[in-house]
């Protein structure tokens, strides 16, 4: 594992940034097995390198909860059941969540005032759910389609390891 210059430019292109991000994660966790410390660098790489971000970490799936894992951001929610929240309800519905204003979606955990959109991508290696990626921004409808694309692809890649 080389470290990580996150000082260098990144594609402007969102595709072309999240073929970059893949790859790097790819390196950072090559060879490494620990799932906690893979995630704390998948997060600290998505937090540095996506634009417009003000949270970017995971839960992990223990028991009926989902419980706060590495992260970038402000300190965040510790607990969360399942089916609540963006988060709770992403793993109970295996299933990715946008939520382009969280004022909007109820049941909201608001962990950040900052927050105003929302991502939130389970995490399942085989058919057992491991807990959940979420990104918060503090703009209205930042992520679409594409991110939902290139994040699946990450969350694809840390449960392979
Ligand atoms: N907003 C999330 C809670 C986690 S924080 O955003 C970090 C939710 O509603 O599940």
């Amino acid at each position: 594992m080389q470290p990580h210059n996150s000082n260098r430019t990144r594609p402007a292109q969102k595709q072309d940034l999240y073929a970059l991000l893949q790859a790097e994660l790819s390196a950072l966790i090559e060879g490494e097995s620990d799932f906690i410390a893979n995630l704390a660098n998948a997060a600290a790489l998505l937090y540095h390198a996506l634009p417009d971000l003000n949270w970017a970490g995971f839960y992990r799936l223990i028991g009926e909860e989902l419980v706060l894992g590495p992260f970038q951001g402000q300190p965040a929610c510790i607990r969360i059941p399942l089916g609540q929240g963006v988060c709770g309800t992403a793993a109970v519905q295996r299933t990715t969540i946008i939520v382009p204003d969280v004022h909007q979606f109820a049941g909201h955990i608001a962990c950040d005032s900052a927050s105003n959109s929302e991502i939130v991508i389970p995490l399942i290696r085989g058919d057992q759910l491991l807990g959940v990626l979420d990104l918060d921004s503090p703009l209205l409808g930042r992520f679409d389609e594409e991110d939902r694309f290139g994040l699946e692809a990450i969350a694809a890649i840390l449960v392979a390891t």
